[in-house]
């Protein structure tokens, strides 16, 4: 359960969904009222597609409700069609995820990338939730440590503390995501250690512990409890379960 100072953290990451700009408002009115119940004890944040990110807003307005985006550039502004900067997001949102393995695995992106886009988002003023996770054949190998570990120290970059607070790290194994195929809380639990330790290595312990770790692949009402117990976990990040009202609601109410 997450440290005194820290609050817990429940974020939706909604992917390439819903299709219209109508049904993510509904999904965001329909997870509300818990957010509202559980308010004080949990945070909540939506992070929708960037078209529907202002429709999604006006839905949350004088919530608590935070709402991000799923990924950013790192450059202000200029010739990179295609690209939203953090500076531009920065207006819209008040959260982004870097670093996402989506991202990594389908388009690319490298440590140094994420590092690039976490440190912008940071200056941007936005909160960041950076994700890191070993593939299937690294766990298998055990590197998970090794692998998480590496990306941690790339992603931070040269750390600016007065920054830390601002930051959330969630530790993803690729294999788990989508899959239904959740990790086990023991090595989850081992592996947010590492990140716990890696943070207060790069921050000192002051800074890290305004860094929320949290948990994230297959996540559901069912099993999120088993992650939010944990002393390492400060919350989780969902992605399928998310995307179902009743089911979300009932796992911000299953955190606190
Ligand atoms: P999942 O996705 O909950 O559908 O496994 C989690 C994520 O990718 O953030």
């Amino acid at each position: 359960m997450t440290a005194p100072g820290r609050r817990p953290l429940l974020a939706a990451n909604w992917k390439m969904n819903p299709l219209s700009a109508a049904d993510a408002v509904a999904l965001a009115r329909g997870v509300l009222p818990a957010a509202r119940r559980h308010g004080e004890r949990v945070d909540v944040a939506l992070f929708p597609p960037f078209p529907w990110l202002q429709a999604v807003g006006a839905e949350l307005e004088g919530t608590r409700v935070g709402l991000g985006a799923q990924d950013c550039f790192w450059e202000r502004s200029g010739a990179f069609t295609g690209e939203v900067s953090a500076a531009m997001l920065a207006g819209w949102c008040g959260w982004v995820i870097v670093g996402h393995s989506e991202r990594r695995t389908h388009f690319g992106e490298t440590d140094e990338d994420v590092a690039r886009k976490a440190a912008a988002a940071l200056a941007a003023g936005l909160r960041v939730v950076v994700c890191v996770g070993e593939r299937e054949d690294q766990f298998e190998a055990g590197q998970t440590e090794a692998v998480v570990d590496r990306q941690l120290t790339a992603a931070l970059g040269p750390p600016a503390v007065e920054d830390a607070g601002g930051l959330v790290v969630a530790y993803e194994p690729v294999w788990a995501i989508g899959t239904g195929r959740n990790a086990d809380p023991p090595h989850a639990d081992a592996t947010m250690r590492v990140v716990r330790r890696g943070l207060d290595a790069a921050l000192g312990a002051d800074a890290a512990a305004q860094v929320r770790v949290l948990y994230g692949g297959s996540v559901n009402a069912a099993n999120v409890r088993s992650y939010v117990e944990l002393a390492s976990c400060d919350g989780c990040l969902v992605g399928g379960a998310s995307l179902k009202a009743e089911e979300f609601s009932n796992m911000i109410g299953a955190v606190v």
